[in-house]
């Protein structure tokens, strides 16, 4: 199964980027350590990054189809984004969404998430091991509805 592992704005920057907040790894860090882990899992991933909303809508409609599940770190988009939430709405499969931060522990505009109103689980605070619990979840959740 074809699995999406999209990521937002100022995600490219992992690693150098607030590292205090965000950690040391980097984003083509975490992509190597989702494919490993993929592949045990028997999961097919296309990891993206892109610092454009629209680039980010095209491509969950191109999951449409293309992918059985999404995992997205919609970075700042997450809070400002009607646009990604409706995409994501027209999307059937599970969705996870993602943050390295704890979202809940930082200023009050990062607690509200437009994401999250049609997301299937939350995963904040974990650093980058984040993603591979997503994965982990979405692999549950195709195994058995
Ligand atoms: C983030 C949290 C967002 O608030 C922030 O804008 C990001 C990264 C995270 O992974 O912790 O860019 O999504």
């Amino acid at each position: 199964d074809r699995v999406f592992a999209l990521n937002g704005p100022n995600l490219n920057l992992l690693g150098q980027r607030q590292p205090e907040i965000y950690g040391a790894a980097t984003l083509a860090d975490v992509e190597r350590e989702c494919a490993a882990l993929c592949g045990e899992l028997g999961l097919a991933l296309e990891f993206r990054q892109s610092n454009h909303e629209g680039v980010l809508v095209d491509w969950v409609q191109e999951a449409r189809g293309a992918a059985k599940a999404i995992v997205i770190n919609p970075g700042a988009f997450t809070h400002t984004s009607v646009a990604l939430l409706d995409a994501l709405n027209a999307f059937d499969g599970p969705v996870i969404e993602v943050h390295i931060s704890n979202v809940h522990k930082r200023e009050d505009f990062r607690r509200h998430s437009y994401v999250s109103l049609r997301a299937d689980g939350v995963i904040a605070g974990c650093g980058t091991d984040g993603y591979g619990l997503a994965l982990r979840r979405v692999a549950n959740l195709l195994a058995r509805p």
